[in-house]
């Protein structure tokens, strides 16, 4: 018998590929990613299939699309970039990046996947970030993961699949050292990217519409949602700019 087909993007680095990892025993993968030689070898451990895709453009999520349209059951959006610095700093071109690979893109690939994910019962998975709640010097980065915790709210109401946004906290992942500012604050702690990718997983097989990473983390974001005037208060304190 084949195996269901889980698609990870950002499988050759952190979160996607300790995802890849956790999935291999029981999933066919496709692995997504765009260092060739880092996905041939998570490719190698996981005897997933990689394929090295650019979804900051059409044709990268259309590469995707084609490649897992009418088997994928999982889809996994783990790409993503950062960037740190007041908003008036961030070149034009970055805000585009960042709203291209985090936002758009796993927006697209849902809307094109969803026949498919719907048919098979299906479970999208978007890997957001805590910053969906707002973080100064992150402004940019902090829009789209607001926009992606969004979509992944209205797709839950609207189809018939399951849909879980993942809000991690400080991930020890190569992201920091890519978006050129290490990271600073004293809390919370990074985590390592196999906790994500276990919470990841337990997240979608008790189908919960929100894991945060740590879960201790759920907290600011309860005080975000009942009283915003108070969370910017508290935020601002704690992290004064
Ligand atoms: N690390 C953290 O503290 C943290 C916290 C909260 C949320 N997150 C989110 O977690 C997700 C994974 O990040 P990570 O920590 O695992 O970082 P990472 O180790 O830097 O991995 C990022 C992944 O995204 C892929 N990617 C970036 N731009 C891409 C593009 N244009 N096309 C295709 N793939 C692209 C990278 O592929 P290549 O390397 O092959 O280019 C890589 O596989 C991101 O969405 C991030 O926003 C991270």
């Amino acid at each position: 018998m084949t195996r269901p087909l889980a698609v990870v993007t950002g499988a050759s680095s952190g979160i996607g590929a300790a995802v890849a990892d956790r999935l291999a025993d029981d999933w066919d993968l496709l692995l997504v990613g765009r260092d060739e030689a880092r996905l041939a070898a998570v490719a190698a451990r996981t005897g997933g299939h990689g394929l090295a895709a650019d979804l900051a453009c059409p044709d990268g999520v259309e590469a995707v699309r084609a490649a897992a349209d009418g088997r994928v059951r999982l889809l996994v959006h783990a790409a993503g970039l950062g960037a740190a610095g007041p908003l008036e700093a961030t070149p034009a071109t970055t805000v585009d990046e960042l709203m291209a690979v985090n936002l758009v893109a796993p927006v697209q690939l849902t809307r094109a996947l969803l026949p498919t994910l719907v048919a098979g019962r299906g479970h999208v998975v978007f890997v957001a970030s805590i910053a969906a709640i707002g973080v100064a010097e992150e402004v940019a980065y902090s829009a789209t993961k607001a926009g992606l915790r969004g979509f992944a709210d209205a797709l839950r109401l609207e189809a018939p699949i399951g849909v879980t946004t993942v809000l991690p906290g400080a991930v020890a992942t190569a992201y920091f050292t890519r978006r050129d500012q290490p990271y600073h604050r004293r809390f919370p702690r990074p985590v390592s990217a196999d906790r994500v990718a276990v919470a990841l997983l337990d997240g979608v097989r008790r189908r919960r519409g929100e894991v945060f990473v740590p879960r201790w983390l759920t907290l600011g974001a309860r005080v975000h949602g009942a009283a915003p005037a108070l969370f910017s208060r508290l935020s601002r304190r704690a992290d004064p700019h």
